[in-house]
């Protein structure tokens, strides 16, 4: 077995060989993959937190898209690389378990959490604002202490609890429904982008860009106790742009991987950052940064402001549709991280048990549908945004770290994808997403650095001692 400084490694010729009741099926192939991508991508991120990155960087909000866009395009580029080189479900995970070793990969995987549970929970905190904006604007008023958790003088968000629940079932009826059922959606929240866009461009106004950054550029905290700044709301507005990720932990799912995930993380990458410049430029030009920092539905308010109530019933009705479909590819990601995790033996191996029916890992996906409803009925959204974004840096590190030492280590692996200049776009990529940790608010980096001392403990109690690789199962390493 082949042992790093930080632990065993896993070996990469065995990923396809698993037992036969513990393997996923080759059911996907690109344009499933791309809409699973653009499905993950697009979201809470541009339908509802364009509203905090205003209030923490003004119109400059657009650039704050721009840095976030960027280093996500570095890390999509590693991505596409280890994808490829490593198809397998697991992501992040995985690759760090093969090439710098188990311990650091627990780590990795238990931020992983993070980032797709916490996700969901944010889409799905994003998506009840939309309900109950566009309920009431019918005229009906639900009760507001099942809308919205105790931070808000709630009990609980009902509506956000219900639709994860909702998803974890469809995942549960099996992954190739689901992934054709999320081209529909996609379809959808894309329309009601290009919608807004045609609405709110021609009232575009130059002076809602003045003044451009008016609490500068780096993250600064402001009075108010809130840190503000061009970065500050790219470390929140980043939060936008992953989800292609989601794409490379399905893997092992897709028939070509080689072909079909390149085109499915890059294409699906590049079509975001457009849409989101377009739109964010749109949303400020038309209502200014002001007010468009203070709602919870920045579109629909939007276009309430322009005097289009059709339009903006419409794309709260899209919203409600389609932002499902973000937490739909997340919370797949999610169960397949878990799932092979526990298929490690890192954690309890019952929960890598496939159904024999529908071919999806149902306990772990039961699992997972539960606790992103427990988050997402009792926290604040822009608080599980950000952890969920410092759990997605760190992935993003991880794997432009395997992206660089891999091609030192073993420069002959034929690589069905190769990223472009890979030790400056790696760097670029893992100071990029440093940055913007740093720039997170000082109580995430808190709470990020707490969520790991107990996944570490966990580990030294169970993972350490229980993982096949530590019985010596795995046979070789990269
Ligand atoms: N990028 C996804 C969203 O914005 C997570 O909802």
């Amino acid at each position: 077995m082949a042992r790093g400084i930080l632990g065993p490694l896993k070996p990469l010729d065995t990923h396809s060989a698993h037992e036969p009741d513990r393997a996923l099926r080759k059911t996907l192939s690109w344009p499933h993959l791309i809409a699973l991508g653009i499905g993950a991508i697009v979201g809470t991120g541009i339908y509802t937190l364009t509203g905090v990155g205003a209030d923490r960087a003004g119109p400059a909000v657009v650039l704050s898209f721009a840095i976030a866009g960027a280093v996500c395009a570095f890390a999509a580029l590693a991505y596409a690389e280890m994808a490829t080189l490593i198809p397998t479900a697991g992501s992040a995970y995985t690759y760090t378990y093969s090439v710098i070793g188990e311990s650091i990969a627990w780590i990795v995987g238990w931020s992983l959490i993070l980032e797709y549970s916490l996700a969901c929970s944010t889409v799905a905190v994003g998506w009840s604002a939309y309900l109950v904006g566009w309920i009431e604007a019918a005229g009906i008023h639900l009760p507001p202490l099942l809308l919205s958790g105790p931070h808000a003088g709630g009990i609980i968000n009902l509506p956000a609890v219900l639709v994860a629940l909702a998803i974890a079932g469809m995942l549960i009826a099996g992954t190739r429904e689901s992934a054709t059922f999320n081209i529909i959606l996609v379809a959808i929240k894309l329309m009601a982008l290009a919608l807004f866009v045609a609405l709110a461009l021609p009232a575009f106004t130059g002076g809602n860009f003045e003044p451009f950054m008016p609490y500068g550029f780096g993250s600064t905290v402001s009075p108010d106790g809130v840190k503000r700044g061009v970065m500050a709301a790219a470390a929140i507005v980043f939060f936008a742009f992953y989800g292609f990720d989601a794409v490379a932990t399905s893997a092992e799912e897709a028939k070509n991987p080689g072909r079909d995930l390149t085109i499915g993380i890059i294409g699906s990458m590049a079509a975001c950052t457009f849409i989101y410049m377009l739109v964010a430029v749109s949303a400020i030009g038309a209502a200014g940064y002001i007010d468009l920092g203070k709602s919870a539905e920045p579109l629909a308010y939007v276009l309430r402001t322009l005097e289009h109530p059709a339009a903006a019933w419409a794309i709260g009705l899209a919203a409600l549709i389609a932002l499902p479909s973000v937490i739909l590819v997340m919370m797949y990601g999610q169960s397949r991280i878990f799932f092979v995790m526990a298929r490690d033996g890192l954690l309890p191996r019952g929960l890598s048990k496939v159904s024999e029916r529908t071919g999806s890992p149902v306990v772990i996906t039961a699992v997972t549908g539960v606790f992103v409803a427990v988050v997402a009925g009792f926290f604040r959204l822009d608080e599980i945004a950000e952890l969920a974004n410092a759990g997605t840096l760190l992935a993003f590190i991880a794997v432009a770290a395997c992206m660089m030492i891999l091609r030192k280590r073993a420069p002959e692996l034929k690589r069905v994808f190769r990223c472009p200049q890979p030790y400056i776009v790696g760097t670029l990529a893992i100071l990029g997403c440093l940055y913007l940790m740093s720039s997170l608010p000082l109580h995430t980096l808190t709470r990020f650095v707490g969520w790991n001392v107990v996944g570490i403990i966990l580990y030294l109690l169970y993972g350490r001692t229980r993982s096949l690789a530590s019985k010596g199962k795995a046979v070789t390493g990269i």
